[in-house]
């Protein structure tokens, strides 16, 4: 079966380091309420004028070279972004031009933290069906610029990067072997940013009263965060025919350490088989996974051959997993 191997990543995330300490000198925080609770030590923050596709932009361009393929020669780059330059065009598109991708086209995929599995769902199926031979599939994302930064619940959680995966149609068991995607907009009120779409545009007496940044009930999303992220690993498991004693590597989205390992408690996997790196990045939203993937790859944690697991949730909500044999 013709499946979609991830031949080349890149990743991006902006110089600039914003600590804890740095936060307890801004708000109404500590060090240690922001470990326990979260995991997090250190996050990226973009600087003004840092947009999504200046990011994005570099991880692709990674990406490729170290895919080895020519960015003329891509058939599509899919962006998994909630936080794009503008309303519109799409990120994708300015990524397009940037990196040259001439004969490609391009559009974003709205699923905020799940950004990259739903991407890296849209472009594999792409390459397995035989419509694309290289697609480059996107998650980026710059929530701290859609933070209140006055409202200490959301502000420390979040952070900025971007990954990037070339797909290269693979025979044999190598590529994308499962992937769900599921929703449930029911759950959009218990995180969202309201203000800019056409319910409330900017501006106007309807947006009256709205706060323009990130609001979310952090508890709730917490509960559903830990079922969702174990729901989803059990159901491509299954689908594939696999057990989770079968994973090599759980690359989990990268929100919160203690979701992290309540995840990792429901499918009984050992840490040496789980990929952290919320201390420091915070959560990343779309760029998380593949900032995760890109990092597990080059610190040798990804061998060829292993089972890796993927799974995110977000803002929707969404949530999905992909399974991946390296
Ligand atoms: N520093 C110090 N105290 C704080 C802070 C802070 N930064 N933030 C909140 N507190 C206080 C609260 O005010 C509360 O005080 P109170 O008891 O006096 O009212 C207390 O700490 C406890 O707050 P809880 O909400 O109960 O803390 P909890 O243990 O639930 O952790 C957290 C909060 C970290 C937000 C957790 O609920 C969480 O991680 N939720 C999921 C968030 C998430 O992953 N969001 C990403 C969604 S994905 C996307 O699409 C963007």
């Amino acid at each position: 079966m013709r499946r979609a191997v991830l031949a080349g990543l890149g990743h991006c995330v902006p110089d600039k380091v914003l600590s804890n300490a740095h936060l307890e000198a801004m708000m109404d925080t500590s060090d240690e309420w922001i470990r326990q609770r979260t995991g997090i030590c250190e996050r990226r923050i973009s600087v003004p004028g840092q947009a999504a596709s200046d990011l994005a932009i570099v991880a692709a361009r990674e990406a490729v070279e170290r895919a080895g393929v020519a960015a003329e020669s891509l058939d599509l780059v899919v962006c998994g972004t909630v936080t794009g330059d503008m309303p519109f065009p799409s990120t994708a598109c300015f990524v397009q031009a940037g990196i040259g991708a001439t004969k490609a086209g391009a559009f974003d995929v709205g699923a905020a933290c799940a950004g990259f599995i739903y991407s890296l769902a849209i472009g594999s199926a792409f390459v397995e069906s035989g419509q694309a031979e290289t697609v480059l599939v996107i998650g980026v994302d710059v929530l701290t610029k859609f933070v209140d930064w006055g409202d200490r619940s959301t502000a420390v959680l979040f952070g900025d990067g971007a990954g990037a995966a070339v797909l290269r149609p693979g025979e044999g068991d190598r590529g994308v072997i499962k992937t769900v995607l599921l929703s449930d907009g029911n759950g959009a009120p218990h995180i969202d940013f309201q203000v800019g779409g056409s319910r409330y545009p900017h501006g106007s007496p309807e947006a009256q009263g709205r706060r323009p940044a990130v609001a979310m009930n952090g508890a709730e999303v917490y509960r559903f965060a830990v079922r969702a992220m174990g729901d989803a690993c059990l159901r491509v498991l299954a689908e594939a025919g696999l057990q989770p004693s079968d994973v090599d590597l759980f690359v989990p989205h990268q929100a919160n350490l203690r979701i992290i390992r309540a995840s990792q408690e429901r499918l009984g996997l050992t840490d040496d088989r789980v990929f952290v790196n919320v201390q420091h990045y915070g959560n990343t939203s779309g760029g998380s996974i593949p900032l995760a993937l890109y990092e597990a790859e080059r610190s040798g944690r990804l061998k060829p051959g292993a089972l890796v697991l993927t799974v995110g949730f977000g803002a929707g909500l969404v949530w999905g997993a992909n399974l991946i044999r390296w």
